[in-house]
């Protein structure tokens, strides 16, 4: 499949386990992609990888917690591609505790990177995407967004914000043709998902069998649809909250 020929993509959090998941999938279906994280090397090895395939990649090194450096990085992919067809809002942080265990950091941090980053974006990715006719948004919420699991009480509050964020840009700019979903993926075997089961004292095998499905999800599986999601494969979904859980409600 071909269905991003032409198009830019930017994927944020592109260093990480779903984040270079879906970089490689937009990639493999002929998209530019920018691929941004925090970690300068994560996102450079991602985008150097799918170069050495043949694919069209490159990377940018940025810190979204921060407003300025949200709008310095569409600039950047603008002045250099004049477009961005695809926002994928992916970066995101996980810390632990419930309100009296978590510190006034965390909170803070965890809304800057899996909300605010969100909203600096995609007001820095919107006009340009109204002049050309619409574009497609895709952000990552959580499962634990719409079915809390305990101790989380931060990432989990966050990951709800992303669904609303999603439902309320989808409201306001489906006009524009510009679509806005979210997946809110369950349990994945990422790095992230490694070092919550490190701290909990589980292991891989316990978690495989929280989920009905019989094992925990795979990054590939959250990025095919991301990928159909953000492609004109779905021209009437916005404002979808898609889960991929393995049919598991609650962790
Ligand atoms: N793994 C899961 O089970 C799971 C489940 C539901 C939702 N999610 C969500 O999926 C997304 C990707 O998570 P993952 O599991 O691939 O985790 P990950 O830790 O492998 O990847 C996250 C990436 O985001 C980057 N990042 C963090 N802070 C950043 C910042 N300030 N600026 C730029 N980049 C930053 C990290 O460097 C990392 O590369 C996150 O939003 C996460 O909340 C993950």
């Amino acid at each position: 499949m071909s269905r991003f020929e032409g198009k830019v993509a930017l994927v944020t959090g592109g260093g990480g386990g779903i984040g270079s998941a879906i970089a490689q999938r937009l990639a493999s279906e002929d998209a530019h992609v920018v691929v941004t994280d925090v970690n300068a090397e994560a996102a450079e090895t991602v985008a150097a990888t799918l170069r050495a395939a043949g694919l069209k990649a490159s990377a940018i090194a940025a810190d979204i917690a921060k407003a300025a450096a949200c709008h310095a990085l569409v600039q950047q992919v603008l002045a250099a591609h004049a477009r961005v067809d695809v926002l994928v809002n992916n970066a995101g942080i996980n810390r632990r505790g419930n309100i009296m265990a978590i510190s006034e950091d965390d909170w803070d941090a965890t809304f800057a990177v899996n909300i605010d980053a969100m909203f600096h974006l995609c007001r820095a990715v919107i006009p340009q995407m109204m002049a050309r006719g619409g574009g497609a948004i895709v952000n990552t919420a959580s499962q634990w967004g719409l079915h809390p699991a305990p101790n989380h009480i931060a990432y989990n509050v966050s990951k709800a914000a992303v669904a609303s964020f999603t439902q309320n840009l989808a409201r306001d700019y489906a006009p524009h043709r510009i679509r806005v979903n979210a997946v809110c993926p369950g349990e994945i075997h990422t790095p992230m998902l490694e070092a919550g089961v490190k701290r909990s004292g589980r292991t891989m095998a316990d978690l495989d069998k929280l989920v009905p499905f019989g094992r925990v999800g795979k990054p590939e599986e959250v990025a095919a649809v991301v990928a159909f999601l953000a492609s004109d494969e779905a021209p009437f979904m916005c404002g979808s909250l898609v889960e991929i859980t393995g049919a598991q409600a609650v962790a």
